[in-house]
């Protein structure tokens, strides 16, 4: 029997709860074909800087090297807020993403026909929608030093830098080009260059990469126009490339074309490959969410469809993965919704509101496996 080693880091605010949806699906499906996961729970984040003091412990972060793919919940929330504070949630993350070389964060966006009313934009603009972010994820502003506050005579000064190597640059670039080939062939290089430096850079680079993909049409488009053209006419886009804090930022607005923040999974890979596939982290794109956490409010299908791209990327189990993403559909098509996928007229009528724990069940049964059955 096929065996995989998983990390799962729930972290803090719904976390624990849609991963622990999560989890429920990608058991099921190794018991329905027949593999088994070995699963390493790690503590990472606001918990861990609980029960540890630090957001990732260093042993921790070499433990989830060794496995195959990471699953991750969400970090933060407002008890660890203190704009003062040393130590924060999210440098998990970022010891994660830039400790484990993630340099792609790879962000699809789809639109399920039953979830058209839950968003605010109109249907027409809907139609077709197909579309994935490419977000750098290991540089710019996220990771340039100087990144601080200073006393000066003049009051508080505070700086980032916002840098980027031409390496960095090409190798995202590259690997957005050749998702761009296996899918409609366009790709859309968003940038600023009329103000930043690192924004011409990254111009020149994209162009430079154009001849070896000489079968994917590139355009640049600059960031702000981009911002609007993803609500106006979001059919258009097939891969966007994109820096990493304007990948931050555009793919949070192309989620409300889905419905909801809670529909959108994401990988995040770099070069290495394991026995079976490209290591990589899956996170859904939503936050911790605290308002609502420990409430079984939260939608599983972010973190659950984040499982389908871990199935995919990292495993190698293209069919699995196509039955999660299908089973999400199905129980969506079947009228389950969490509460933020209900229709932006707020009316649920025909819909079954779930919480997050009924919502990851119906999924489970949709892939016609009883979890446990056969292990
Ligand atoms: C995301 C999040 C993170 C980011 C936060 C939590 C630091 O917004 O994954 O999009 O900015 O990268
Ligand atoms: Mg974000």
């Amino acid at each position: 029997m096929a065996g995989y080693r998983l990390a799962a880091i729930p972290g803090d605010g719904v976390g624990p709860e849609v991963i622990a949806g999560a989890r429920l699906v990608l058991d099921a499906v190794a018991s329905r074909d027949g593999f088994s996961i070995d699963w390493l729970d790690v503590v990472a984040g606001g918990a861990a800087i609980d029960a540890y003091g630090v957001a990732i412990r260093p042993d921790d972060l070499d433990a989830v090297e060794a496995c195959d793919a990471v699953l991750l919940g969400a970090v933060g929330g407002p008890r660890w807020d203190d704009p003062d504070a040393t130590v924060r949630p999210e440098q998990a993350l970022f010891a994660l993403r830039g400790g484990l070389e993630l340099f792609a964060n790879l962000r699809p966006v789809t639109v399920l026909p039953a979830l058209v009313p839950s968003s605010p934009v109109r249907p027409e603009l809907l139609e077709g929608v197909d579309l994935l972010i490419v977000r750098e994820l290991t540089s710019g502003l996220y990771f340039g030093r100087p990144s601080e506050q200073r006393e000066t005579p003049e009051g508080r000064v505070a700086v980032d830098t916002l840098w980027y190597t031409e390496g960095e640059i090409r190798r995202v670039v590259r690997l957005a080009m050749e998702l761009a080939r296996g899918r409609r062939g366009r790709l859309t290089s968003v940038d600023k260059a009329n103000v930043l430096a690192t924004s011409r850079l990254w111009r020149k680079v994209v162009d430079e990469t154009r001849p070896e993909f000489a079968d994917v049409e590139v355009n640049h488009q600059l960031v702000d126009s981009c911002a609007m053209l993803l609500v106006r006419r979001p059919a258009a886009f097939d891969v966007l490339v994109t820096e990493n804090l304007f990948g931050d930022i555009l793919s949070d607005e192309a989620a409300v074309l889905a419905g909801s923040l809670g529909m959108l999974p994401s990988a995040s890979v770099g070069d290495r490959r394991t026995a079976h596939g490209r290591f990589g982290l899956y996170e859904p794109i939503h936050g911790s969410a605290p308002d609502i956490a420990g409430r079984d409010l939260a939608n599983p299908c972010g973190t659950i469809l984040s499982a389908a791209m871990l199935l995919r990327w990292s495993l190698g189990l293209d069919g699995p993965a196509a039955d999660v993403e299908a089973a999400v559909a199905a129980a969506i098509d079947d009228g389950y919704r969490t509460g933020d996928l209900v229709p932006a007229d707020g009316d649920a009528a025909g819909l079954r509101v779930v919480g997050t724990r009924e919502m990851s069940a119906a999924i489970v049964d949709r892939l016609g496996a009883r979890v446990g059955a056969g292990t």
